[in-house]
């Protein structure tokens, strides 16, 4: 017997367990579901062909055609829902195209829709910051502010148009003071009391959404998210305050985002609250994995389930993913 701190312990009991593969597969306590898995799709207007975003290999902007495609493939290896990004053609301060029941995230919506029926779940994120001309997630007083209360009013707006159009979840992400009561209210009084909300409830101001902002043609044309997205140096149980309001407020599930940086805020809001956790695997974690992997520094596959692994075992129950697809058809396989 081994004495650990007061505690005795039969010598070598660690590595019995992983003497083989197969009980290895028996023992483990964290196993990766296709079913919790939601892809990110960008899909832009007004182009005729996908477009690739440089910074992320294998992703594109997808035409309402190639989107359709993606879905398909996506609800085929049992993906568990997907999440649309619209990018419109033009641009204003407002965000037009957010709400417009003609924007690009509306006419995707029902293309996806009709393609993948009940086989997987289709949400869209809601926010400005695709839509307005200065990038901002909301709209800017006369002093360049992102003004909070005129912005919920906006996200209202969105959230029907989306509802409208068959939004099956709706996700805003834009870090407005209570954006999650704006939108629930606006829901409910237009007959949309079954819609659920995902809130990205603990958002920081993170340098992974580089790539993000290629993607969505969205970074901010002056300053930086800073004074509405989370500082990452505030302490952990700041992440689990925006969880427990966003609830309060009325969220279905909520989101921790970055994930790997910030697997302490997973962890901690999974114990915290009692709804659905997710964990967004932002564009810099996608990018940073693709360019190693593509020096042959790293082994792609197994890094890549090795992170997966790790924002499951931290407490997140859904993973948002750039890998969803192809991580699905691994898991298939083995
Ligand atoms: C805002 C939004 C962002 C991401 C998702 N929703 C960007 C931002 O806040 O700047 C980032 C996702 C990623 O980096 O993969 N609409």
């Amino acid at each position: 017997m081994t004495d650990i701190g007061g505690a005795a312990f039969p010598a070598g009991r660690q590595r019995r367990l992983r003497r083989t593969p197969a009980l290895r597969r028996l023992v483990a306590d964290v196993r990766l579901d296709p079913a919790g898995l939601v892809l990110p799709l960008f899909v832009k207007e007004g182009i005729s062909a996908p477009n690739p975003i440089g910074s992320m290999p294998g992703v594109v902007q997808h035409t309402r055609d190639s989107v359709r495609k993606a879905a398909h493939e996506a609800a085929a290896a049992g993906v568990g829902g997907l999440i649309l990004f619209g990018i419109p053609a033009t641009k204003d301060a407002r965000g037009s195209g957010a709400d417009d029941p003609d924007g690009i995230v509306q006419l995707a919506l029902g293309d996806v829709l009709s393609e993948v029926g009940d086989t997987t779940v289709v949400m869209t994120d809601l926010c400005l910051d695709e839509y307005t001309d200065h990038g901002h997630c909301g709209l800017l007083t006369d002093d360049g502010e992102v003004d909070n209360d005129a912005t919920l009013e906006r996200y209202a707006s969105a959230a029907l148009a989306q509802a409208r159009a068959g939004s099956q979840v709706v996700a805003p992400s834009g870090m407005m003071d209570g954006q999650v009561a704006a939108i629930r209210s606006a829901l409910d009084g237009a007959g949309f009391s079954g819609t659920p909300i995902l809130a990205y409830s603990a958002k920081y101001a993170s340098a992974f959404y580089g790539p993000f902002r290629e993607a969505a043609e969205c970074a901010p044309q002056f300053g930086d998210r800073s004074s509405y997205q989370q500082d990452p140096a505030r302490a952990t149980s700041e992440g689990v305050r925006e969880a427990l309001l966003d609830i309060a407020e009325g969220a279905d599930a909520v989101m921790v985002k970055p994930a790997m940086s910030y697997l302490d805020v997973v962890r901690a809001v999974a114990e915290a609250v009692d709804v659905p956790v997710a964990a967004y695997q932002v564009s810099g974690e996608y990018a940073m994995v693709e360019a190693a992997a593509a020096h042959g520094w790293i082994d792609r596959r197994r890094i890549i389930l090795e992170t997966l692994t790790g924002i499951r075992r931290a407490g997140a129950g859904m993973v948002l993913t750039y890998w969803a697809t192809e991580a699905a058809g691994w898991l298939r396989e083995a």
